[in-house]
């Protein structure tokens, strides 16, 4: 079966770069995506591609070439369902806010509006891609959905969760390390599979497109997401003990990281890890091990999480410390709020965090990201609900140049690793600042011996020098 039509129902930070990617490679197919929020779906159509709804490196110029050729966004769900034969789902699914679960579990309900919609539009056999990262076993519930609508069409499930990191979509898209498909072991689900391998195909070396069974490849991907965290969690529960030993962790990572069994690559200590995704793939893996009884492992892995919760915390403790214990008054200013570098999205960025208890201890934080929007900041905080809207707004300034954030500034923070932030005139902003002036690096990215040639009191995350040592 040759696929001339698909749809995919959310335009968020995977459906697009997603999409846009299989339009620009497949130029036979006809690729629609879909949203109901109207002011998204108005931004990816807008003719200025500053303006697209994500920023990713690359994205701008794939969407030039395939928008209006044979990739389109809409507001209209069921013509762009009933008009395709392979429909991918690849809306939010994020962690429960309320009822069983709350904290844990995933949020399936958009996943559920998705197939009862499609039950209610299609009237013709169709495939359907999970994109969305689902907890394993959720293939059975749009099944049973799906073909209890009433209507004759018979449905496809496949698996084909996502492996994309933001900041690198266009890559990782145009590159995958692989593709993995899950489907149904019977001769429709075969041909489903083939159907999708056939799409990945037309760019994707064939020995990269995995095939496994349903629960193989939607556990996989939490399996991914969760070993990847992990990673960063055990990195940076090294961190701290390496400032306590004099240990530097750049140099424990690289040390490590040349033993082919562990690799160099996701050893970079931080002040946490953010995203949409690791903390919500994590909990629910945790949840579905609780709900199976299985509480050593549920433990195993919430332990992750919590050494995730505690790096962020001890980071800002460690500000507050520096500074005399008090930073009631002080202006610091942090630098970067993205989760990530190149990116705009804030999801779960540790920066939030950081931020939130500089505020409850009173001082006066400045922020500038070159790519986060100063409306985005303040919605971050208000979520926390920690003090009102209009207290954050008091004793939070967004400023969009990077000197004026820092000058008169008692401390700067290094909270994502934007290259920009490595090719400052420090000099520059150490003139400008109160003194002493406090550097703490989250990200590790700022030349140490430099810092401190300028006169910087420069904190590293996971390496302190002795004398520093001392002093604290
Ligand atoms: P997102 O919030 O950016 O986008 C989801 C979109 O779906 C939103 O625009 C929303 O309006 C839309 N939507 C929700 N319900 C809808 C409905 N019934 N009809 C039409 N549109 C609807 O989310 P995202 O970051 O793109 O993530 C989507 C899924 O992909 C999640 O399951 C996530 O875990 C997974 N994932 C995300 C990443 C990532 O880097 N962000 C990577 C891999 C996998
Ligand atoms: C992640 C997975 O990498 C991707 O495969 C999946 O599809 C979605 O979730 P993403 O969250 O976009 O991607 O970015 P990623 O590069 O994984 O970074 C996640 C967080 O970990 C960021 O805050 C990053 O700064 C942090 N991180 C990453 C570190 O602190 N150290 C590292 O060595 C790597």
């Amino acid at each position: 079966m040759k696929i001339k039509n698909i749809c995919c129902i959310g335009a968020g930070y995977v459906g697009g770069p997603t999409m846009a990617v299989i339009a620009q490679q497949c130029p036979d197919i006809n690729v629609v995506v879909v949203d109901i929020n109207e002011a998204r779906i108005a931004a990816w159509n807008d003719a200025d591609l500053n303006n697209l709804p994500i920023f990713e490196p690359g994205l701008d110029a794939i969407v030039k070439e395939a928008r209006n050729r044979n990739l389109f966004f809409s507001t209209d769900v069921e013509k762009a369902i009933t008009n395709a034969e392979m429909i991918f789902i690849s809306v939010n699914t994020p962690t429960k806010t309320y009822g069983k679960g709350k904290g844990m579990a995933a949020d399936l309900k958009y996943i559920e509006l998705c197939a009862r919609q499609i039950a209610k539009v299609a009237k013709q056999d169709k495939i359907i891609v999970e994109k969305s990262t689902l907890p394993v076993r959720t293939a059975s519930a749009i099944k049973s959905i799906l073909d209890n609508s009433g209507n004759k069409a018979s449905f496809q499930i496949l698996s084909n969760p996502e492996f994309l990191a933001e900041g690198t979509a266009v890559q990782d898209l145009l590159h995958p390390d692989r593709v993995l498909i899950g489907g149904d072991t019977s001769p429709e689900g075969e041909k489903a599979i083939q159907a999708l391998v056939d799409v990945y195909a037309q760019w994707v070396p064939k020995n990269r497109i995995l095939t496994t069974n349903v629960w193989s490849s939607e556990l996989s991907k939490l399996t991914a997401n969760a070993f990847l965290a992990q990673r960063v969690s055990s990195i940076n529960a090294m961190s701290e003990i390496c400032e306590k030993t004099g240990a530097d962790v750049n140099e424990v990572a690289k040390a490590i990281g040349m033993d082919t069994r562990i690799g160099p690559k996701f050893l970079k200590a931080s002040v946490g890890f953010g995203g949409s995704c690791f903390q919500k793939d994590i909990l629910n893996l945790v949840y579905i091990a609780k709900s199976y009884g299985l509480d050593e492992v549920a433990n195993y892995w919430e332990q992750v999480v919590l050494m995730n919760n505690h790096q962020k915390q001890r980071f800002s403790d460690h500000i507050v410390k520096t500074l005399y214990n008090t930073v009631s008054g002080k202006k610091i200013t942090l630098l970067g709020w993205a989760f990530k570098k190149d990116t705009n999205d804030t999801r779960e960025s540790a920066a939030i965090q950081v931020a939130d208890n500089l505020l409850s201890e009173q001082a006066h934080v400045v922020v500038y990201d070159p790519k986060v929007a100063s409306e985005r900041i303040y919605a971050d905080l208000e979520y926390l609900n920690t003090r009102l809207p209009e207290q954050n707004r008091q004793l939070l300034t967004v400023e969009k140049d990077p000197y004026k954030a820092c000058k008169n500034a008692h401390a700067i923070a290094v909270l994502t690793e934007w290259d920009e932030f490595t090719t400052y005139n420090w000099q520059a902003i150490f003139d400008a600042m109160e003194k002493p002036a406090f550097v703490f690096d989250g990200r590790g990215i700022l030349n140490q011996q430099e810092m401190e040639d300028i006169g910087f009191i420069y904190y590293k995350i996971g390496s302190q020098r002795p004398n520093f040592m001392q002093s604290n």
